[in-house]
């Protein structure tokens, strides 16, 4: 009978939210709300923190803040690592029409998010970037590595995109969220550069703006692009170049197996021709070491979201060169049948290899990396 009571219909949700990813951040989560809430005051918002469940404690101090400030929301994510995955997650997690993403350590200038809303509200737009190369944008104090690095990036990126984005690296933008929800399949997800991802992955062209920004310094915690982060980088354009069909991983694994080659040969060459070893002994240590290597490389590079440390690592290894064991026997096997049966060694050598190496990949990602589907 009451009318006291407002039915939980009657409350909408915020007009916008803003994604902000962490790893390691606890020095700056607390002031970044502050930040915010100044920035914003006046809007309708809400804030999530997407945290990889970071050694830290990002977690705990986001939590704290949520605890006295509902408009305050955490994602904690467990086992699972990467900045656009948890970008793509965080904006899932919303019904906001609008979306922003911002870099929780101060860098992005939060101060910008009210003008940009209303950019991408009054013009209709589908994304708003703000860019560091823009007249009035700034790089802020990169080091020259860092410098060349990203405009390397940004050239190649160039390659992917048609849009003529002045910052295609930016992790600063903000994004209708009809844009994500009609992309969102199509993501990969990899590494770094979720907006490069939402450019390329779009089926038709985006109506965007850019805006500058001044890149401002890191005062708390360190930066977590590294080099792998450039590896992932050239992984992800390969995908949207070779489309959807090969799993990027098997991309990786792959390009990897062709390391192991080389690195099997030196090794055989050091053993047999140097150090006067019989060919059999070299050939099967060879093979243990490419293995090795190729177990490391993928831990690293392939698997780094799933990447085993300690004792796993012993587990891990055992698995990996125990199924390519197998692959090398099934590739032999199937190479010998189809030259038998052909003998176009090229054709037999090769389909072997495919088998080896699908084998390989197929059996490591569930046997050792525990990686389900996808
Ligand atoms: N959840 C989660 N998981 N967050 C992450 C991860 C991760 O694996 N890796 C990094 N982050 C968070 C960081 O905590 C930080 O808030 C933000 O993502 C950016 O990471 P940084 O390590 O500070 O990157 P950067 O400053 O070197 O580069 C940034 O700025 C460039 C310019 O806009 C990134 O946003 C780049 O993508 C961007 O090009
Ligand atoms: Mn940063």
């Amino acid at each position: 009978m009451s009318e006291s009571n407002p039915l939980p219909e009657n409350c909408p949700p915020p007009e916008l939210a803003v994604i902000v990813p962490v790893y390691n951040e606890a020095g700056n989560i607390e002031a970044l709300t502050e930040q915010l809430r100044h920035s914003l005051q006046g809007l309708d918002w809400e804030l999530i923190f997407v945290d990889d469940d970071s050694p830290d404690g990002s977690t705990a101090k986001a939590q704290e803040i949520a605890r006295r400030d509902r408009r305050v929301r955490v994602l904690r994510r467990i086992g699972r690592r990467g900045l656009s995955s948890a970008c793509i997650e965080g904006m899932l997690a919303t019904v906001a029409p609008y979306l922003a993403v911002l870099d929780g350590d101060l860098q992005h200038d939060e101060t910008l998010l009210p003008s940009m809303l209303q950019t991408l509200k009054r013009e209709g737009l589908d994304i708003v970037v703000g860019s560091r190369y823009l007249e009035g944008g700034s790089l802020g104090t990169w080091n020259r590595r860092r410098r060349s690095m990203s405009r390397f990036a940004s050239r190649l990126a160039r390659t992917l995109v048609k849009a003529d984005l002045s910052d295609p690296m930016s992790g600063f933008f903000m994004l209708n969220s009809t844009l994500l929800h009609g992309c969102v399949r199509n993501l990969s997800g990899i590494g770094f550069k979720i907006l490069l991802d939402i450019f390329a992955s779009s089926p038709r062209p985006l109506r965007f703006k850019e805006i500058p920004y001044v890149f401002r310094e890191r005062r708390a915690g360190e930066s977590k692009l590294d080099n792998a982060v450039l590896w992932e980088y050239l992984l992800m354009l390969l995908q949207k170049t070779m489309g959807s069909m090969i799993p990027v991983r098997f991309i990786g694994f792959s390009l990897i197996g062709g390391s192991g080659v080389i690195v099997h040969m030196v090794v055989l060459w050091v053993l047999f021709r140097l150090l006067g070893a019989s060919f059999i002994s070299g050939q099967a240590v060879a093979t243990l070491v490419a293995m090795t290597t190729n177990f490391f490389l993928n831990n690293m590079l392939t698997y780094r979201d799933l990447r085993l440390r300690r004792w796993q690592l012993l587990r891990g290894w055992l698995s990996f060169v125990l199924a390519c064991s197998i692959g090398a026997i099934a590739n032999v096997g199937i190479a010998t049948y189809l030259f038998q049966a052909q003998s176009y060694w090229v054709i037999s050598a090769f389909a072997g290899i495919l088998v080896g190496v699908v084998w390989n990949y197929a059996v490591t990602a569930v046997y050792t990396w525990r990686h389900k589907a996808g």
